[in-house]
Order: C-alpha cells, then sequence, then structure tokens
C-alpha cells in the first residue's frame, strides 16, 4: 500500500520526446553529429511505429496523461518545405492518446532542430526565430482544439547552457554571449508561439529545468561561490525574468515570457566543488546512473522559487535512471507527496519508456517500462504499475 494520497483531479503521467524514442530522425541537427561526436540513436525505441500499442500500454497501467512531443526536423525537413504526411502521424498520434482517455501534453522544442536551422547560426540569430515561428503555425492549424496543454520550449534556460556555453549538446558552442543570446532569442520564440496558440480553450507554457545548487564543502568559500554564480545562471536568471516579465537590463530589458503555466523540470541538486584546473565539477552519487545527487526535498525548493513567477505549476519532468526499480519507487513515492502538497497541477514521470539518453546513449535506465534496445521489447516494471495505480486512484 502506498502512502500517497492523490487528490481527485490531479493528473499523473508520464513524458516522451519525439528525438528520444521515434528512431531514425535522420534530418535532426543531432543526427547529423552522431557517430563522431555523440553516439548513435539508431531505431531509439521505434516509437514513430509502435506508437499506437505504447500509447494503449501507458493507457492500460492506469496513467492519465501523456507528454509528447513534435520534431520539427520530421515537419520541415528541409528549408521551405513541409512534410504533411509526417504531421498526419502526430494527429493521429494526439487522437489515440486522447481516445485511450489520457491528456495529450504536446512540447513543440525539445533540445533538437532541423539541421538546415543549424546551419543557418541557429538560437544565435534573432532572425531565425520566424522559422521556428512557421513551423508552429503549421502545427497549430493542423491539430486545432484537439489538444488543451501546450509547452513551448523544453528546459528554456538549461538547453542554451548546454548547446552554447558547455558545448556538450549540437552546435557544440562555449560562448557566454552566444548562451544568453540564445536564452533571449529562445523567449522571444516562445512568446511569438504563444501569440499563435493562445484560445481561450487552451493552456499555453514554457519549460524550466530547475537544480538547486549547494556547496560541496559548507567551509569552502570557493564551492560557495561556484553555487551562488550557478544558482544564478540556471535557476535564478530565468525565474526572475519570467517573474518581472521583463529581461534584466544589462540584456535588453524587453519584455518576454507569456505564459499561462509553468513547466518545471527537477530530478536532483548538483553539489559543487572548485577544482583549479577545471573550475569547477558535481560531486557524482552512484544513486543515479546519471550520476546525479537525489534530493526530494530539492523539489520543494525548486517549485517555491518558481511560484514566485505566479503561475500555476505542472511538474513536466521528474525521474531516476537506474536498474533498480525500487529506488524508482521510493524515488516516486517522495517527489509524488511533495509535488501533491506543494499543490501543483499535476506530475508527468520521465519517461515512459527507456530511451536515448543524449550524450550517454542507451546508457541510463529512466523507463518505467523496460525497452530492449536491440530487441525493442516493452516490459513494464513495478514502478510503472505502481504509479498507473495511483494515477487512476486505485
Ligand atoms: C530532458 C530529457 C532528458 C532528461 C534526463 C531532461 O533534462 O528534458 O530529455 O532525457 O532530462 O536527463
Amino acid at each position: 500500500m502506498s502512502k500517497v494520497k492523490v487528490p481527485s483531479g490531479f493528473m499523473i503521467g508520464a513524458a516522451l520526446s519525439a528525438y528520444q524514442v521515434e528512431g531514425n530522425n535522420v534530418n535532426a541537427d543531432w543526427w547529423h553529429y552522431e557517430g563522431d561526436r555523440l553516439p548513435r540513436s539508431g531505431s531509439a525505441c521505434d516509437f514513430w511505429n509502435r506508437y499506437r500499442s505504447d500509447i494503449e500500454l501507458a493507457a492500460s497501467l492506469g496513467l492519465k496523461a501523456l507528454r509528447i512531443s513534435i520534431a520539427w526536423d520530421r515537419i520541415m525537413p528541409s528549408e521551405g518545405k513541409v512534410d504533411d504526411e509526417s504531421m498526419d502521424r502526430y494527429v493521429d498520434m494526439i487522437k489515440e492518446i486522447r481516445g485511450h482517455g489520457m491528456e495529450p501534453i504536446i512540447t513543440l522544442h525539445h533540445f533538437v532542430n532541423p539541421m538546415w536551422f543549424t546551419v543557418k547560426g541557429g538560437w544565435v540569430k534573432e532572425d531565425n526565430v520566424k522559422y521556428f515561428l512557421d513551423f508552429v503555425k503549421y502545427v497549430v492549424d493542423s491539430v486545432g482544439d484537439s489538444v488543451k496543454f501546450w509547452l513551448t520550449i523544453n528546459e528554456i534556460n538549461l538547453y542554451p547552457i548546454l548547446a552554447y556555453l558547455l558545448g556538450v549538446f549540437p552546435p557544440f558552442m562555449m560562448n557566454m554571449e552566444y548562451m544568453w543570446r540564445a536564452l533571449v532569442n529562445l523567449l522571444k520564440a516562445s512568446d511569438g508561439a504563444y501569440e499563435l496558440i493562445k484560445k481561450p480553450s487552451n493552456q499555453v507554457g514554457l519549460i524550466i529545468h530547475i537544480m538547486p545548487a549547494k556547496p560541496a564543502s559548507r567551509l569552502s568559500i570557493m564551492d560557495w561561490g561556484l553555487a551562488v554564480g550557478m544558482n544564478y545562471i540556471l535557476n535564478r536568471m530565468i525565474v526572475n525574468t519570467l517573474a518581472k516579465g521583463k529581461l534584466p537590463d544589462w540584456l535588453s530589458g524587453g519584455e518576454v515570457g507569456e505564459l499561462d503555466y509553468v513547466g518545471l523540470n527537477y530530478y536532483a541538486i548538483a553539489k559543487v566543488k572548485f577544482n583549479p584546473l577545471t573550475m569547477g565539477e558535481l560531486v557524482t552519487s552512484r544513486q543515479n546512473q546519471r550520476g546525479w545527487v537525489i534530493n526530494p526535498s530539492g523539489l520543494r525548493w525548486a517549485i517555491r522559487l518558481v511560484r514566485r513567477i505566479g503561475k500555476p505549476i505542472m511538474i513536466t519532468e521528474n525521474g531516476i535512471a537506474t536498474d533498480n526499480d525500487e529506488d524508482r519507487i521510493t524515488y516516486i513515492e517522495k517527489h509524488l507527496t511533495i509535488a501533491i502538497k506543494e499543490r501543483v497541477m499535476g506530475y508527468l514521470y520521465w519517461s515512459l519508456l527507456d530511451n536515448y539518453e543524449w550524450e550517454m546513449g542507451y546508457g541510463a535506465k529512466f523507463g518505467l517500462i523496460a525497452c530492449d534496445p536491440v530487441t525493442l521489447s516493452r516490459r513494464p516494471r513495478g514502478s510503472a504499475y505502481f504509479l498507473g495505480k495511483l494515477a487512476s486512484g486505485g
């Protein structure tokens, strides 16, 4: 018996992203660098062909919501070209999710761009925002009113850091100015998307990732300094901007941040340690195949920080990468309890399926459902039944 008490109307489901599960997104920038700087994704979970049975399985577990993303690289494989057949498939996915009694939650940008967009300078150029908006307009016209919950950009604060400051995601830049420019342009893209999508009948949000940073040693002033810096760049800067609806003056001071709700992705805290050679590093933990330090109270801190924005909050991702499913159940139990106490709108576990974990390839098992990367067989874990039961009030 679980100790978690789920209030009626509290939405529980799971999340996925196109590139990580569909397979063969050959026109994506990420695909272009695979084999060279990144592990190969290949067929991923072949969700592109198996989505119907996966959606059916998710619903049969009792889940009430499924977050998916629409791959811009499939819809606009080359500049000026639109692939209607791919769009039809996404329309069908949404129909299937609804048809199985789940709420479809749609993300429009999840870390990946069409290669042609990246060649044009990607998110560093303000002029490029219009290409994303062409895609959004086409999707909105195709999908109509079948979607209530939209999310414009996944992790609008973390993605520019990974792609333009730390150089771990395409286009592998390490340039602070580019990072800020990309953030500003993504915020503009999100606002443009909001204008295109917004109707009285829907809710449009964007997603931020909060990872509270703490000093590895409370006695080290250098560790403290790093934690304060990381908290500002990753967590506080975006929250302040969205709370004020305005960029800081040193970043143009323009108005940004139209949204009806905030998607919050929370996984772990960061324990930062000064290192004279690399500046800083994160203390790792073996509890999680990603090395992250698990700390459920960090979710409370994150929710309270994000609450300053003044909008309802949905937990759009929360999960653990482990082969130990008992640990996954404990993780869900602890985080879900906090999410409910803090009165968020809903909770989506990352992820429905084991999938392609970006620069880690298939090495991190986040799934409620095990997906074998070779045979592609699906096997729901105990945690899938556990969360499904809570979701369906059973
Ligand atoms: C991303 C997911 C990713 C997960 C686990 C989030 O930052 O949105 O795409 O798989 O973290 O690393």
